[in-house]
């Protein structure tokens, strides 16, 4: 317990209800005992002290950093040392954390403890994949290890809590923030959600290396209108009970200790002042107890959305609703004691509020040492380990997907000249990608970097860039201005490509040209990358696409023309190293996709667990179906898809009885062969199809997928589980429905396997 506080309470009652030498007792007691020193402390407290804890800024080192600090004559600083600002954005550094704290102890009436958040999105300072590529990996456990590191070396870094995961189900590539969640399907994004958050927060939030999880953005913001982020979300109670929401309701389950809402409007609410969201559904059908934190001003921008005539109003609805920390907005800050003063709000619902706030700064252990994350030696020992590196390598690889190999073209064998072109093939910072917290700019292993050490010495590597992708600002915070006049290295890099054996091209998106406000009307590679791999192309045709990239993109003319394509993503500080390893085949690629690939960006939003249709019909010649007469329906590269150097033969689904009971339980069986004289990973995945319900259902859905080594030669006999959990739904009123009748399994490599074996629902 810190000193100011014990000193405004009697000692008999900090012994018993603060002692931090207490043994140490069974969850429950300590869940009780929690609540009991959180309403000690709130008793302490008057309105004004309240609501500092729900008032969040993002403050830099103005106040605590060398120079004048000059900020210390600002109003944030006033209100920061007299307790009305309960946690702080963006301040990093062991020092700088212990400096603000300090101020904050040392002023305050009560001295209670800031929390420091962060966006920790795919690392700290050592960058792993960013997420929509970790999720390809399939690797569960890979997942919670990076999320694990990235939190030791938050944590050790004076941070308390990050901004992730981001766990919205997403379905259209033009939104820029797809590479920052896990693609496609709810229940793989629900796996994900569990990972990451068991990595982030570990079994103890008091521990030193872990640090609290915050699921976002709740709600539907993965739905926005056209791909255009910020866009209003309008879409029908299936989706969002089907889609959205059981990502959240696993992190609900995993005890994430926040909940961040969206900027968006779910069907003409804004999801910060939606009291069914945040009430009907977080608190009262799930139960949640953790903290919700609003999006930067977010309360603010209900003003924008035109359902607050001023901040003041906004205030209102949005404490009402639940959203209870201000990021941002000051409309807490400014306005909450005001509403409580005049009656409009009830102070009760404050108190509650700060519960939620206090709740989670005990459970940090900051009551007992508020300095206990901000520890130099700490910080200069975990931040950017060499184990953390390895480990960056080992989740690349993993999540790498080969989209084609035509002739079995990779691995790379014997091969004496290779020309390495395109705009990224020396590129040391995109891979770092978007949302990359303290990544130490160009820092990452190039391709071309990565090819020189696996290469043996007797392969030539020639290197032309061929064309600059982008000429603008590349930083977060600019919008970047893409190359579209300048092709003076075309001649170059084409003539490189004629004396070669074998070209590989690096192209893609720069870091900054996806994530938050990078939205794309098209999706095909931009700038003149497109027509620069034409161009290489008619020189020599042999060639190896390597794409960097934060969004499944249009491929279809690369499909059709190019032998050999590797998606590589923005895999993090080991980039080059990955790619590379996997050219020369070191490394087999067992990456599936997460996201559908499109045929073209007019099928956008395409996924694969969509509904039947009253015209499912696919007859060729046919008109009056669900269609577009231009474009096949099906994606060009389904969700779920990866190729592997290995080659992996089905056998047919066995089922354990042809009917079970709501209480019982079928097991699916499947063989599954390694066909190939190489070792390799192969990702076996179990969908479901309802055949008839109330509600029509989807096409199929995952439900379940086993990610395995299979030796060369070797035949592995696959066992799942089928139980009524796989084989309900949410109806459209939010209840779960589990109906008697016909269901179909499929087993196979990607969610466009047609092997399938029928069963009852009895
Ligand atoms: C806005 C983003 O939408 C959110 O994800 C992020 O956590 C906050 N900014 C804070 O940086």
């Amino acid at each position: 317990m810190t000193k100011t506080l014990l000193n405004f309470i009697g000692i008999s009652v900090s012994i018993l209800i603060f002692s931090s030498c207490s043994k140490p007792v069974e969850n429950q007691d300590a869940g009780n005992q929690i609540d009991a020193k959180v309403d000690s402390v709130l008793a302490l407290m008057n309105l004004e002290e309240k609501i500092g804890q729900l008032n969040q800024y993002s403050l830099g080192s103005e106040f605590t950093g060398p120079g004048d600090k000059k900020g210390q004559d600002s109003i944030r600083y006033q209100q920061l040392i007299s307790g009305q600002v309960g946690s702080v954005l963006n301040l990093l550094g062991a020092e700088n954390t212990r400096k603000m704290q300090e101020l904050v102890m040392q002023n305050s009436r009560l001295g209670i403890p800031l929390l420091f958040a962060y966006d920790v999105i795919h690392g700290y300072q050592t960058m792993f994949p960013v997420p929509l590529a970790e999720s390809a990996s399939w690797n569960l456990d890979l997942m919670q290890k990076t999320a694990q590191a990235a939190a030791a070396e938050s944590a050790a870094s004076g941070l308390h809590w990050t901004f992730a995961p981001m766990i919205d189900v997403t379905v259209d590539a033009r939104w820029g923030r797809v590479m920052e969640g896990a693609g496609e399907d709810p229940f793989l994004h629900s796996e994900i959600a569990k990972a990451r958050i068991n990595g982030f927060q570990g079994e103890d939030l008091a521990h030193n290396k872990t640090i609290a999880a915050t699921a976002k953005h709740f709600a539907g913001y993965g739905y926005a209108e056209s791909g255009k982020d910020y866009n209003s979300v309008n879409i029908n109670q299936y989706i969002l009970h089907n889609h959205i929401l059981p990502p959240f309701k696993a992190a609900a389950e995993a005890k994430a200790a926040s909940f961040m809402n969206s900027f968006n409007d779910v069907n003409a609410v804004p999801a910060t002042a939606n009291q069914y969201l945040l009430q009907e559904i977080l608190r009262k059908k799930w139960n949640y107890d953790g903290v919700v934190v609003s999006d930067w001003n977010s309360i603010g921008e209900l003003v924008n959305h035109a359902v607050s005539p001023d901040l003041k109003d906004a205030a209102k609805k949005a404490i009402i609703a639940g959203s209870e920390i201000d990021m941002e907005g000051t409309a807490y800050v400014q306005y909450l004691s005001q509403l409580v003063k005049d009656g409009e709000i009830q102070e009760s619902i404050i108190d509650k509020a700060v519960k939620n706030v206090l709740e989670l700064k005990f459970k940090l252990g900051l009551f007992d040492d508020p300095y206990k994350y901000s520890d130099i030696e700490r910080e200069k020992e975990i931040v950017g380990n060499a184990q953390h590196h390895d480990l960056a390598e080992e989740i690349a690889k993993e999540s790498i997907v080969l989209l084609k190999n035509e002739n079995n073209l990779l691995p790379l064998k014997d091969i004496k000249n290779i020309a390495i072109i395109g705009p990224l093939a020396k590129d040391k910072d995109t891979p770092l990608g978007n949302w990359r917290a303290q990544a130490v700019e160009n820092s990452a292993i190039s391709l071309y970097e990565g090819l020189e050490t696996s290469l043996p010495e007797s392969t030539i590597l020639k290197y032309a860039e061929g064309v600059k992708l982008s000429i603008g600002p590349n930083n977060f915070f600019q919008e970047q201005v893409i190359n579209e006049d300048d092709r003076s290295g075309f001649e170059e890099a084409k003539a490189l490509a004629k004396n070669s054996d074998l070209v590989i091209m690096a192209l893609g998106e720069t870091a900054y040209m996806s994530g938050e406000g990078r939205s794309r009307a098209d999706i095909t590679l931009p700038g003149l990358q497109k027509e620069l791999i034409k161009e290489i192309h008619a020189s020599n045709p042999n060639i190896v696409l390597v794409l960097m990239n934060g969004r499944p993109l249009d491929l279809s003319w690369e499909d059709e023309n190019i032998p050999v394509i590797v998606e590589a993503w923005h895999l993090g500080q080991r980039a080059g190293t990955a790619i590379a390893e996997t050219l020369t085949g070191e490394n087999n690629p067992s990456g599936r996709l997460t996201m559908s690939f499109p045929r073209h960006g007019g099928q956008l939003p395409i996924y694969y667990n969509h509904k039947i249709t009253g015209r499912p019909s696919t007859a060729p010649g046919q008109v009056f179906y669900t269609h577009h007469t231009d474009v096949d329906n099906a994606p060009l590269y389904p969700f779920g898809y990866g190729l592997s150097y290995s080659t992996f033969e089905y056998g047919e689904i066995k089922l354990s009885a042809n009917s079970l009971k709501e209480d019982g339980s079928i097991t699916a069986s499947i063989t599954v062969k390694n066909t190939s004289g190489i070792d390799g990973q192969e990702v076996v995945q179990l969908y479901i199809q309802d055949v008839v319900a109330e509600e029509t259902p989807m096409i199929k859905s995952l439900k379940a997928f086993q990610k395995l080594e299979i030796k060369s030669g070797e035949s592995v006999e696959i066992e799942f589980l089928i139980t009524k959990e796989m084989l309900s739904y949410y109806k459209s009123n939010g209840d779960l429905s589990l109906e008697k009748g016909a269901f179909r399994v499929f087993i196979g490599k990607n969610a466009s396997v047609d092997n399938y074996k029928e069963f009852e629902l009895r």
